[in-house]
């Protein structure tokens, strides 16, 4: 007898992964943020969604606390324990988001493709409402502006960029 999942359609969800310095500020935030807009959509078997930091040395860790405190302030619980981006990220996620021009630059020079370069895109480039910002600014020497100013980016760029992702998806599989 036919197993019924093989008459099911198999669709990849797409993986975006939000890439910053440490991976202690920006990127897991960012993720955390993401993550909470798919899930109210009830969109999570669509999406799989990650961070890291093109610098390793905070690797294991948690969160930077100040950005968890400003997190949590909004109802975002941070959990992610930083990692390095490796070369087979490059490969593995459909979309990935740097949040400066830094950030971008590491990225694409460990493209090894077109394919893989193209992938690279910059969390400024969906930042809507704040004209004053064309990337998301390293807080870690900030005091508690730097951290409502990164939450107050990264919520108005993921709402974009997951509209963005939607209707890809959207005519991809009507
Ligand atoms: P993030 O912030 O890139 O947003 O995680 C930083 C975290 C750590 C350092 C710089 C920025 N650092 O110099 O250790």
């Amino acid at each position: 007898m036919q197993n019924l999942r093989d008459d099911i359609p198999q669709r990849k969800p797409t993986r975006v992964l939000f890439v910053c310095l440490g991976n202690i500020c920006r990127s897991p935030a960012a993720q955390g943020v993401m993550q909470r807009l798919v899930n109210e959509r009830n969109l999570e078997e669509f999406y799989e969604i990650d961070s890291a930091g093109t610098y390793g040395g905070h690797s294991g860790q948690m969160p930077d606390r100040r950005m968890c405190v400003h997190a949590r302030q909004r109802g975002y619980e941070l959990t992610h324990r930083a990692r390095q981006v490796t070369p087979d990220d490059l490969e593995h996620f459909d979309v990935i988001v740097g949040m400066d021009a830094a950030n971008v630059d590491d990225l694409q020079s460990m493209a090894y493709s077109t394919g893989q370069m193209r992938k690279v895109v910059n969390m400024g480039n969906y930042i809507r409402f704040n004209r004053h910002y064309d990337h998301v600014p390293d807080p870690y020497y900030e005091g508690s502006e730097g951290f409502e100013l990164v939450l107050d980016l990264l919520e108005d760029a993921c709402e974009c960029l997951l509209q963005e992702l939607e209707s890809k998806r959207m005519i991809i599989h009507q």
